[in-house]
């Protein structure tokens, strides 16, 4: 059942948060790869109103530019309302539809630090609020312990009756565990009639919005709760235990949802992945594995065991194992790993390989082209089909600037070569173990720069006598002779 009537929604974001004993704002802190408020904001976004209110105050210079960026996110612009002084949700809800002065239908009110609550949820709450005509709709759950939540109190035959807050509740009232969830549908014109008669009359001398409810019913208007189905997606995050466990919830959904999208993970407890990755079918996803920001997978990758990819970009059959990786692009069916260190703009090509113990910057290695060992190989070009020797450098600081290397294709370079950027390898070219590239070199040259091998014999035996490595090389002597 959908909703018959436009919808604003306001998420209250201006409290302190100071359980999470933090200099960042509470709803600044993320699950997930979103701040909290980021989540209230899009489960919002998800109800399609009419208008979207985020009432900022507590460090606001912090909470409201993070605001804007989310907006930029979403289908609908987020109006920010600021509650100068933290009177209360009663005093922070008037701030909020202040903001939205000709608004008329029903008002959804949520908190910023709520991160797990779903769009269907607030859209069933519209729905009920709507279809039982009431003027105020409580989203209410119960909990085995209610401490510290308003319990709903109900007349003898079920109808809600007030809010009353843990602190001002008699111990008979503090039995009852069902609890405001601090999510609520309000008629706007009652709404905004009923703030005007809220006082401070309780024991944290705040206005609470929860004190609408008494007001509205008072005034001969119906009032009723509509009880959660799933209490988990309510829970609040107050402290870092809270956000700790808020995050491994939104984690197993989004982990489950992959699996139901065809994903294969194999450790469903041990792979993180953010809200903002996208992983296609018959993926499959190693334990130990963390996938965030804009990262995305292509069908039949594999990626992990122990892989932590940032804003990554996996072709389809690439396989990344061990790897930690930043900003870059995998190419279809590529290899990385064991042990690679993937850093901003690489860009490696169809089938191309970064192996074990291999860094790599701002590097664009070309289709099946290979860095297999130990080498660091950063501000390059690399064309096509080329091998990169063992234990190779891309030397490209000289101290003050960063040079580019340019290698063509099909150029096989010995191990340990060493590019002293700016340079440029031509197509073809080869060069000699132990290379110490300063020049250009022509397509089809083989480049070689140490001199002439030269040995000292008996340089240790006369230098170094007594020790076990002039005894060693008497003793093979003698073998010989
Ligand atoms: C509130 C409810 C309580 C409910 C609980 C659910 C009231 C009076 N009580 O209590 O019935 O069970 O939530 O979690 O509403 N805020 C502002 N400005 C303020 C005060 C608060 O924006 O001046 C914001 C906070 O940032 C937070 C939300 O309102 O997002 C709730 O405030 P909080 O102080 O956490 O209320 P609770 O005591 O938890
Ligand atoms: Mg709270």
């Amino acid at each position: 059942m959908v909703a018959t009537q436009p919808c604003a929604i306001v998420v209250l974001a201006a409290g302190a948060g100071t359980r999470m004993k933090s200099k960042t704002p509470k709803t600044l802190h993320s699950i997930g790869g979103r701040p909290l408020v980021g989540h209230a904001l899009h489960a919002a976004d998800g109800l399609d109103p009419v208008h979207i209110v985020a009432v900022v105050g507590h460090q606001r210079e912090l909470v409201s530019p993070a605001i804007d960026a989310i907006s930029a996110e979403l289908t609908h612009e987020v109006i920010q309302a600021v509650q100068p002084e933290q009177q209360g949700t009663g005093d922070a809800v008037a701030c909020g539809i202040a903001a939205i002065p000709e608004f008329k239908g029903t008002v959804i009110v949520t908190n910023a630090d709520v991160p797990l609550l779903r769009p269907q949820t607030l859209q069933d709450l519209a729905a009920s609020h709507v279809e039982a005509g009431n003027a105020v709709t409580v989203l209410s759950m119960r909990q085995e312990d209610p401490t510290g939540y308003g319990r709903i109190i109900r007349t003898a035959d079920g109808q809600v009756e007030a809010i009353v807050e843990h602190k001002d509740a008699s111990p008979q009232q503090l039995l009852v565990d069902e609890v405001n969830s601090g999510v609520f549908a309000f008629d706007a014109a009652v709404l905004r009639h009923a703030l005007k008669e809220l006082n401070s009359d309780n024991a944290q001398g705040e206005l609470y919005i929860t004190d609408v409810l008494e007001i509205a019913r008072k005034e001969g208007h119906k009032v009723g709760a509509y009880t959660a189905k799933d209490p988990a997606e309510l829970a609040g995050v107050n402290d870092r235990a809270q956000l700790a466990s808020a995050g491994r919830e939104l984690n197993r959904r989004v982990v489950h949802s992959a699996m139901l999208a065809g994903a294969t993970i194999i450790d469903p407890e041990s792979t993180w992945i953010d809200v903002t990755v996208t992983i296609a079918s018959d993926v499959t996803i190693y334990p130990g594995t963390q996938l965030l920001g804009t990262t995305s997978i292509a069908e039949d990758a594999e990626v992990g065991p122990d892989s932590t990819l940032t804003n990554m970009q996996v072709g389809s059959g690439a396989k990344v194992v061990r790897t930690h990786g930043f900003d870059s692009v995998i190419g279809t069916n590529a290899n990385v790993g064991p042990f690679t260190y993937i850093r901003p703009h690489t860009l490696l090509g169809e089938g191309a390989k970064l192996g074990g113990f291999v860094e790599s910057k701002n590097a664009q290695i070309g289709r099946g082209s290979k860095v297999p060992h130990l080498t660091y190989i950063g501000d390059a070009t690399v064309g096509e089909e080329s091998n990169i020797g063992a234990s190779s450098v891309f030397v490209n600081y000289d101290g003050v600037n960063k040079h580019h290397t340019n290698i063509g294709s099909h150029v096989r370079t010995g191990s340990d070569t060493m590019f002293i950027a700016p340079v440029n390898v031509g197509d073809g070219a080869y060069s000699g173990a132990g290379t110490v590239i300063k020049d250009d070199v022509p397509a089809g040259a083989l480049v070689v720069s140490g001199g002439k091998q030269r040995n000292i014999e008996g340089w240790v035996q006369k230098k170094r006598p007594g020790t076990p490595a002039a005894e060693a090389a008497a003793r093979a002597q003698e073998n010989i002779e």
